[in-house]
């Protein structure tokens, strides 16, 4: 079979992770043949960088020319929406960055905008769904043997001076999407959710605490899961000792995560309840190990998909419950009521825009 053909859309920051992670990516062979950005001064040194000769200015020549077979985009999340459905509709398959739309009304047209059984897909990047760590507590806690979740801990308490908010498309709701919640602890709720499953309703609190910013530097919430699970969660970039926290109560069992960016298997703990040690710990000990969260370890999943003609991760159905997540606790921070994720369609005001366009 030939090699994938992969083209990467935005060359700043993390399209250099996305480099070098293809190339390090277990899998299919996937070649980076191409490379866009609307910036010279990136577009360049990128190219030469990592040797790559096919270089454009906009999506239209990268898909005429570079003919690839999957587009990462890496560009700030407004322009994610553009280049993600201009790729889908040229029949190329995209893997966007987080956050993958700013709102979900350009969600669910991205995820219409998918062809049907044999794709074009659309796919996000939520890399820590693949580090053997969360993927054994995911299958432990499917298998039964933890038995119910009953409470959990899901903290993104990390640290971003004013400087950081320097970046033009930073700190904006019509260029981020929003603060620490969108940009942040996105990924740390997409874990809990994909441990927990479906979430019914939450209750939040959103303020501007101590950044000059337009968004939001804090945000604390309590869910409510169709298991019966609650889970409370904190998303700042305040706190000076920085810390990723993840902790799920089954009846069987405590597991922990602790770690920052990225973590390996050293940073899960379990613990279990009393007259279950046997079989918890049997479990955990025989259940995937060895990868640690990187953008590599989805890529693996994803280049594995499109060879095989199926559908890569994280797909819309499992990326949606996040963004709505998102986008409740907004709605409920900012209309001092719970929200449920059903309330969050065509004609509420955080369907289209997370601030539900308030001044
Ligand atoms: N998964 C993760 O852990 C992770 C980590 C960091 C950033 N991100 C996400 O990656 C995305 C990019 O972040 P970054 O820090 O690399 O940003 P960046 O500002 O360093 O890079 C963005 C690049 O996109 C280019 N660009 C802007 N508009 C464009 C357009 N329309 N077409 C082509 N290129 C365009 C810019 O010139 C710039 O080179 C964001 O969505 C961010 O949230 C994800």
């Amino acid at each position: 079979m030939e090699a994938l053909r992969v083209a990467i859309a935005g060359t700043g920051n993390i399209a250099r992770v996305h480099a070098k992670a293809l190339s390090e990516a277990a899998g299919p062979a996937a070649n980076l043949v191409a490379v866009m950005d609307v910036d010279d001064r990136k577009l360049g040194p990128f190219g030469s960088d990592f040797g790559i000769r096919e270089t454009y200015r906009n999506l239209a020549d990268l898909l005429s020319h570079g003919q690839p077979d999957l587009v990462h985009v890496c560009t700030p999340p407004s322009t994610h929406y553009e280049l993600a459905l201009g790729c889908l509709r040229a029949g190329v398959s995209v893997l966007v960055e987080k956050p993958p739309t700013i709102s979900l009304r350009e969600f669910d047209e991205l995820a219409a905008a998918e062809g049907t059984s044999q794709g074009p897909w659309f796919a996000t990047v939520f890399q820590h769904r693949f580090g053997s760590g969360q993927r054994r507590l995911k299958a432990l806690a499917s298998s039964g043997v933890l038995g119910r979740p009953l409470v959990a801990i899901c903290h993104t308490t990390w640290f971003r001076d004013q400087a950081y908010f320097d970046v033009p498309w930073r700190g904006q709701w019509d260029t981020e999407g929003g603060g620490p919640t969108m940009g942040h602890g996105i990924h740390q709720m997409d874990m809990l959710l994909d441990v927990l499953g479906e979430w019914t309703e939450v209750s939040a609190v959103a303020r501007t605490q101590a950044r000059a910013t337009a968004t939001e530097d804090l945000s604390l919430a309590h869910v409510t899961f169709a298991s019966g699970a609650v889970a409370s969660i904190v998303n700042s970039v305040l706190s000076p000792r920085e810390e990723t926290y993840l902790r799920f109560d089954f009846e069987r069992a405590t597991v922990e995560l602790t770690h920052l960016y990225g973590y390996g298997d050293d940073d899960w703990r379990i613990t279990p309840a009393p007259g279950f040690e046997d079989e918890v710990l049997d479990a955990w000990k025989h259940a995937e190990s060895g990868t640690p969260s990187s953008h590599a370890a989805q890529f693996g999943h994803v280049l594995d998909a499109l060879a095989q003609g199926r559908r890569p991760p994280v797909g819309p159905a499992e990326a949606r419950p996040t963004m709505a997540l998102v986008a409740g606790i907004y709605a409920s921070a900012f209309t001092g009521r719970p929200v449920a994720p059903g309330e969050l369609g065509p004609g509420m005001p955080y369907y289209s825009q997370m601030n539900g366009a308030r001044p």
